[in-house]
């Protein structure tokens, strides 16, 4: 015996899921406009480091850069130390401080021309390079241009 569901009860059905479909299609958007800024990381600005003529060829100096970053929803300060290098010929290299190995801050040493890393006795030459120690790769370089006699610099 054949059983049939009656019609009505069939657009009853039909309705219902119409109606779920319908709220799941548009509740679709709000929540991408909800939750995706929460994972996005925007590009770090161009951060002005000072003029160029500050830094002299061969000496490394210190520079602190205090800037906004958003996370998601969470603006955070942040403070970042680099390494302004002018090389011979004018080349310039913005280097992290940051020692490539365990991630101990590095500090130029005058007197061995190298970045000495207290942690475990590593040193990198002037160009960021590995000299000896355990780290195996170089400081990590940040892009940088100069424009108006002014260095810019953009951290990760
Ligand atoms: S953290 Fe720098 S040498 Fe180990």
């Amino acid at each position: 015996m054949e059983e049939r569901i009656p019609r009505r009860r069939l657009l009853d059905k039909f309705v219902k899921f119409a109606a779920a479909l319908t709220t799941a299609i548009l509740s679709v958007p709000p929540l991408v406009m909800l939750v995706v800024p929460a994972f996005r990381r925007e590009q770090t600005p161009w951060l002005r480091v000072g003029p160029i003529s500050d830094f002299r060829p061969n000496e490394p100096k210190a520079v602190t850069l205090t800037y906004q970053r958003r996370d998601g929803w969470v603006i955070r300060t942040v403070r970042t130390t680099v390494y302004v290098v002018v090389m011979g010929e004018g080349k310039v290299k913005v280097l992290s401080n940051i020692c490539t190995h365990a991630n101990c801050a590095v500090r130029w040493e005058k007197s061995k021309q190298a970045f000495f890393c207290p942690c475990h006795d590593g040193y990198f030459a002037i160009d960021g390079s590995v000299k000896s120690g355990p780290p195996t790769r170089p400081l990590d370089e940040f892009l940088h241009k100069v424009e108006g006699g002014f260095l810019f610099v953009r951290l990760g």
